[in-house]
């Protein structure tokens, strides 16, 4: 089994972390989000993952300079410029030579969902493609995709104003597709799979879809990285993972509540850290309380501070000591 990995995107929404590296390289507790994703396609049988690359492949490339992650062997196909969903899946499939059924994942979505369920599905439906779909409380965020008896796509709505949706069962970004799914995709421009390749399908009626509640975030939000983090050391996935790296610093009256604490990361004396992420090699200098927030590798947040309320902190950014910060972006960047 063969999987295009999407992972080309700028990661707007989670800068200032992604003006340095790609989204995908961020760590969630302690492996890349990349790896957790390709971790979970080696586990239902893909053998290879072609990354679908735009926005610094560098990152990538040197961070598995061997061509393998979690036991899967890596493919890379950079785009010349971005060319959205559709056309990166057209671009990498053909760089690959892909000929028959394939599986895509956007490369930001962390699951449980049954993969090898969903091939099966595929095969014995007969359709062009087959999605997941996942539940949600507010689905104007992604693809909504009503379905009928047979589990044929209706209709594949991308983003609908809120109040608009016709069901809260949206696109969990993973499918199965034929190849002949690229015939449909123009070559050399930019489509998007969502608003173009499905509505397409659908009104076909070749798409057919799966609904799981198995376990599934999409972790390209400020807040859905920090949760993305905190249900794995709740033990939500599985095996829990460890919350504190044991090359960390903590003082003594350091307390660390419900939070991850990474590599090389050095907690001060008297510090609160209450359901938040620090980075690697980060340094939270005595007395700072940090609630519901992040901080970038490498980054120093002086002592007495306050940060809170979804405040991220860019990787090597030092904060002045008795800094208040609340829902901020350091260093602020356009798009937030
Ligand atoms: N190679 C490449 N080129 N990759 C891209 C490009 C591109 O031009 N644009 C986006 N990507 C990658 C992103 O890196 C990400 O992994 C994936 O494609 C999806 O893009 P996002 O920007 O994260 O989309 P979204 O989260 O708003 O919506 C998508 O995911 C939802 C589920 O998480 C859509 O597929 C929705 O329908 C879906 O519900
Ligand atoms: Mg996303």
């Amino acid at each position: 089994m063969r999987a295009v990995v999407l992972v080309g995107g700028f990661g707007t929404r989670l800068r200032p972390l992604t003006l340095t590296m790609p989204k995908q390289m961020l760590p969630v507790v302690d492996q890349t989000m990349i790896e957790r994703v390709v971790r979970a396609l080696g586990h239902h049988g893909v053998t290879e993952a072609i990354l679908s690359l735009g926005y610094r492949p560098d990152a990538f490339m040197e961070a598995y300079p061997d061509g393998i992650c979690a036991g899967v062997g890596l493919t890379y196909a950079v785009e010349p410029e971005p060319l959205d969903t559709a056309g990166a899946v057209r671009f990498a499939a053909r760089a690959a030579g892909i000929d028959e059924t394939f599986i895509v994942v956007n490369g930001d979505v962390l699951t449980d969902l049954d993969v090898s369920g969903l091939w099966d599905f595929h095969h014995t439906h007969g359709g062009e493609g087959t999605i997941a779909l996942t539940p949600v409380e507010d689905p104007s965020r992604y693809g909504v995709v009503p379905i009928d008896a047979d589990q044929r796509v209706i209709e594949f709505v991308e983003k609908p104003p809120v109040g608009t949706a016709p069901s809260n069962w949206v696109n969990a970004g993973t499918y199965v597709l034929e190849p002949s799914v690229l015939h449909r995709i123009d070559e050399g421009r930019k489509v998007s799979i969502e608003r173009e390749t499905f509505p397409g399908l659908a009104a076909d009626g070749s798409l057919y879809a799966v609904e799981s509640s198995a376990y599934w975030l999409d972790a390209g939000t400020p807040e859905s990285y920090l949760q993305a983090q905190l249900d794995i050391i709740d033990g939500l996935r599985g095996e829990t993972e460890p919350a504190v790296h044991p090359s960390a610093y903590l003082e003594a009256d350091a307390t660390v509540t419900h939070s991850v604490v990474m590599q090389g990361a050095h907690v001060g004396s008297a510090v609160q850290l209450i359901n938040s992420v620090v980075l690697p090699g980060a340094h939270i200098e005595e007395g700072s309380v940090i609630t519901d927030s992040i901080i970038g590798s490498h980054a120093r947040v002086g002592s007495r501070s306050s940060l809170r309320d979804l405040t991220v902190v860019g990787h090597a950014t030092a904060i002045d000591a008795g800094s208040v910060f609340t829902s901020a972006r350091i260093p602020a960047s356009e798009n937030q």
